[in-house]
């Protein structure tokens, strides 16, 4: 019995499937290397590739690996007894060499999404941010190296990049395009998560251009919806708490700056087209033009959401953060450019109160997730 899956989740991936048609036929019979994967995006990915598998659409399968940092999620377990050896799990960290039970599975497509991903947990832990970003990526760069020799080559490598990489947009580059080279700080307390992105950005297009490994990059922007822990410490997940438990919506900023949120189901098809149709040595970003929205509209918004749940509206309240950094280089605005994936065949369309909504009732089904 699938548990930590319900009839959205189950709509979401046959929706991704419709939209991706014949292109799923590509990972039939292939093994598909997660890094990260029991991550926020770890989890929806495996979901996916399961239900290909299920549906019988692809005979897929997946090699889950983490370093369980903050702890192994259980709804690995439930995709381990249901799908047998078509879904291993291998704890490890990628900043230390490749195990050899990774390498024995000689996976097909390497999916790089071990990092951390949430500024408050980043700035905890500067170094090892880096060291996923950087270290763990150019292991599985040299890997994909030697995979040109023996046994085969691999089909497709996907850097997850990220929108920090922008850091704080000039105005008239807003709606960002990716040809937009940025304003990051190389030293404030963002850069370990900023500057990792970019230099693991560098060396994907040199490994394209030197070894012609097929890699492409995804710039994710705010993606939310279930899977993500609400103890993340990302907006949504903060907020989403804070309903959930019948709190007021607590604002750790003047909520001024303004953000687009882009449903997991539509960035998960957005990944999948990078993975398969982008070219090697781009980067693409994933995310929704609409609506750019500031944080105080989102609490607002989601707080009404919230009430049609719950049946209570929170109230939102302004509080100093605990952490002096909180807000330091944290970019006004970020709103993609998203006419680049759109070439690809990205499309996404689950309006913000409509993701949000589902999102609420995944937590409410399953605020166990950890
Ligand atoms: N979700 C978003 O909106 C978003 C936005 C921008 C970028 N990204 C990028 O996408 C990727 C996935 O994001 P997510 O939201 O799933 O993050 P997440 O924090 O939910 O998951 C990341 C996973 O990586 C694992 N991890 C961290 N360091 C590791 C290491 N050294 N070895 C092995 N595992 C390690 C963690 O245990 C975690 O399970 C990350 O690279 C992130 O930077 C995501």
């Amino acid at each position: 019995m699938i548990m930590f899956y319900d009839n959205y989740i189950q709509k979401d991936l046959s929706d991704i499937s419709r939209k991706l048609g014949d292109k799923n036929k590509q990972f039939d019979e292939k093994t598909v290397l997660i890094t990260g994967g029991a991550g926020f995006l770890g989890y929806y990915l495996s979901y996916y590739f399961m239900h290909l598998r299920a549906d019988k659409s692809a005979s897929v399968s997946v090699v889950l690996t983490d370093n369980f940092m903050r702890g192994r999620p259980s709804w690995i377990n439930e995709l381990e007894s249901n799908f047998g050896q078509a879904f291993r799990t291998i704890m490890h960290d990628i900043i230390e060499p490749l195990p050899p039970e990774i390498i024995a599975c000689q996976p097909d497509y390497i999916i790089h999404a071990a990092s951390i991903a949430s500024p408050i947990f980043y700035r905890k832990s500067p170094i090892e941010t880096m060291d996923a970003n950087i270290l763990g990526l150019r292991s599985l760069l040299d890997y994909s190296v030697a995979r040109q020799v023996s046994p085969k080559p691999i089909k497709g490598f996907l850097f997850f990049s990220s929108s920090e990489i922008y850091g704080s947009p000039d105005p008239q580059f807003i709606p960002t395009p990716e040809h937009y080279n940025g304003n990051v700080s190389c030293t404030g307390p963002r850069a370990c998560y900023d500057e990792s992105k970019r230099f693991g950005e560098t060396l994907c297009v040199n490994f394209v251009r030197q070894h012609q490994i097929p890699i492409t990059i995804a710039r994710p922007f705010n993606n939310y919806g279930p899977g993500l822990k609400l103890a993340d410490g990302r907006v949504v997940s903060d907020f989403a708490s804070n309903i959930l438990n019948g709190e007021d919506i607590v604002l750790l900023s003047d909520g001024s700056a303004s953000r687009t949120f882009c449903y997991i189901a539509d960035a998960v098809h957005g990944y999948l087209l990078v993975l398969l149709s982008g070219l090697p040595g781009e980067s693409y970003n994933i995310g929704i033009e609409k609506p750019e929205i500031s944080i105080k509209k989102f609490a607002e918004l989601f707080s009404s959401v919230g009430q049609q749940v719950t049946g209570r509206r929170s109230i939102i309240v302004a509080a100093e953060s605990d952490d002096p950094d909180y807000t330091v280089d944290n970019p006004e605005r970020r709103c993609p450019d998203i006419s680049k994936a759109r070439s690809i065949g990205y499309d996404p369309d689950v309006a913000l109160e409509d993701g949000l909504h589902r999102t609420l009732l995944w937590y409410q089904k399953f605020q166990l997730l950890r």
